[in-house]
C-alpha cells in the first residue's frame, strides 16, 4: 500500500507534463468514433517500478517492435516501420520494446534509427541473454556477466545511443546465479550505459534474489486473457516489492483480436506460432469461445475484441503496462484507445467470470519458460 501512495504522489507531481504528452495521443480521436474512451483520455500515464527506479509510461502502454522485423510472418517495408514508430511517438507513445534476439540484431537497428529524432524523450527497452552465432540464435542461454557487458556495448551501437533505459534479462540462465546477473547490470547502471533493470519470465525466487542486489523496475512476462497464471504468483510478488509488470504478447500473438483462425498460414521461417501448441488448428478452434465472449462484450460497449482484452489486462493493476505489437497504424490507434477504457466493477466481474469458465487448450510454449 505504501507503494500505491508513492505512485499516487508521483502521478500528481507529474500530472501536468503527463497530461500534455498524453493529450497528443488523443488529438486524432473523433469523440463520436469511440466515445467511451474519449471521455477519460487524460491522466492515463502509468508508473513502472518504485523508489528511485521508476519509469513513466504515456497511455499506460508501450509499443512492442519485434514483429516489425521478426517472428510475426509478413515483414513490412523497413522505411514504413520507421514511419510507424515515429507516428507512434507523435501519438504519445514513449516506450519502445526491442531485443538483441529479435532478428537477431535487425530489430534493434530498426528501432535505434527510428527513435533517433526523439531519443532522449522516450524509454528504450532492450534485452540480453542468448548465445548468438553467425547471426543465428543457438538456443543456448548466456547471461554470464562478461557476455552481458559485451552485448550491451554492441546493442548501444545498433541502437545509436549511449544508454539503454530499461535492460531486461530475456530469460533466466540456469547456469548463472541471478545475483551475478543483477550485479553485472548494477555495474552497467553505475557506468551510465543502462538506467533500469528488468527481468523477463523470471519466477518468484529469481525476482526476489535479483531485487536484493539491484532493484528491478519491471518484470516482462507473457500475460493475457489466455495466460492468466502470472496473477497467481509473480504479480503478487511485483506488488509486494514495488516492481512494475509488462505483459508481453497481450493479444496472445494476435489470437485475442480474432484476426487469426485455424486456416491462418504463417510465413515459414519467420513466425514462432506454428511451433507453439496453442496455435495448432485444433487448439485455435477449441479456444474460440473466448473470442465469442470478447466480441459479445465488446458489442455492448462499441469496442473490438482486442480492445476488451487489453483493457482487461490494464484493469488488473494500475502498474501493468502492456506492450502490444503491431505493424499497422490503424491497429496502433485502436490499441491506444484501449488505455482509456474503464469497466464498472460488475462488467469486470462478469467478463472475468465468463472467460474463467473457458478451459484454454494448448500450452503457450512447448517447454516451461519461467525460472
Ligand atoms: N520478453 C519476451 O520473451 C517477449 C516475447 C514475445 C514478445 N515480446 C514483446 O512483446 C511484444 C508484443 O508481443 P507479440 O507481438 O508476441 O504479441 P501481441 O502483441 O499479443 O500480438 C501481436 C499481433 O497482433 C496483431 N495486432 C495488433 N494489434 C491488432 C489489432 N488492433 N487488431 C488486429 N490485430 C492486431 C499484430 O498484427 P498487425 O501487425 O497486423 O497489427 C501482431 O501479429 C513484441 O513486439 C515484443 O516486443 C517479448
Amino acid at each position: 500500500m505504501k507503494n500505491q501512495n508513492r505512485r499516487g504522489f508521483l502521478k500528481s507531481t507529474t500530472l501536468l507534463t503527463a497530461s500534455v504528452a498524453v493529450a497528443s495521443a488523443f488529438n486524432a480521436i473523433p469523440s463520436s468514433a469511440n466515445p467511451s474512451t474519449a471521455k477519460s483520455a487524460k491522466n492515463k500515464t502509468r508508473t513502472l517500478g518504485s523508489g528511485k527506479n521508476t519509469i513513466e509510461v504515456n497511455n499506460g502502454m508501450g509499443l512492442g517492435c519485434m514483429g516489425m522485423s521478426w517472428n510475426r510472418s509478413f515483414v513490412p517495408d523497413r522505411k514504413e516501420m520507421i514511419t510507424l514508430i515515429r507516428k507512434a511517438y507523435d501519438m504519445g507513445v514513449n516506450l519502445f520494446d526491442t531485443a538483441e534476439a529479435y532478428g537477431p540484431f535487425v530489430n534493434e537497428e530498426l528501432v535505434g534509427e527510428a527513435i533517433t529524432p526523439f531519443r532522449n524523450k522516450v524509454t528504450l527497452c532492450s534485452k540480453f541473454g542468448f548465445e548468438i552465432k553467425d547471426n543465428k540464435l543457438t538456443g543456448v542461454f548466456n547471461s554470464k556477466p562478461d557476455h552481458i557487458k559485451q552485448v550491451v556495448d554492441q546493442s548501444l551501437k545498433r541502437l545509436k545511443t549511449d544508454h539503454i533505459d530499461l535492460l531486461y534479462q530475456h530469460r533466466v540462465d540456469p547456469n548463472v546465479p541471478i545475483e551475478d546477473v543483477a550485479g553485472a547490470v548494477k555495474e552497467l547502471i553505475a557506468s551510465g550505459k543502462v538506467r533500469h533493470f528488468g527481468l523477463s519470465e523470471a519466477g518468484v525466487d529469481s525476482i526476489r534474489r535479483a531485487h536484493k542486489v539491484q532493484p528491478v523496475t519491471a518484470l516482462q512476462t507473457e500475460f493475457s486473457l489466455m495466460t492468466r497464471e502470472p496473477l497467481l504468483d509473480v504479480i503478487p510478488v511485483c506488488e509486494e516489492l514495488g516492481i512494475g509488470f509488462v505483459p508481453y504478447s497481450p493479444f496472445s500473438r494476435a489470437y485475442l483480436t480474432g484476426y487469426i483462425n485455424e486456416r491462418t498460414r504463417y510465413v515459414p521461417g519467420n513466425d514462432n506460432r506454428p511451433t507453439l501448441p496453442r496455435y495448432k488448428p485444433e487448439a485455435v478452434i477449441a479456444n474460440w469461445p473466448i473470442i465469442d465472449v470478447l466480441t459479445e462484450f465488446g458489442n455492448k460497449r462499441g469496442l473490438t475484441a482486442g480492445q476488451v482484452s487489453l483493457a482487461w489486462l490494464m484493469a488488473q493493476k494500475p502498474w501493468i503496462v502492456p506492450i502490444p505489437g503491431t505493424t499497422k497504424l490503424a491497429h496502433l490507434q485502436e490499441n491506444l484507445w484501449a488505455s482509456a477504457i474503464e469497466f464498472t466493477p460488475d462488467e469486470l466481474k462478469q467478463l472475468t467470470d465468463d472467460i474463467s469458465k473457458i478451459k484454454i487448450v494448448g500450452d503457450r510454449y512447448p517447454t516451461p519458460q519461467t525460472r
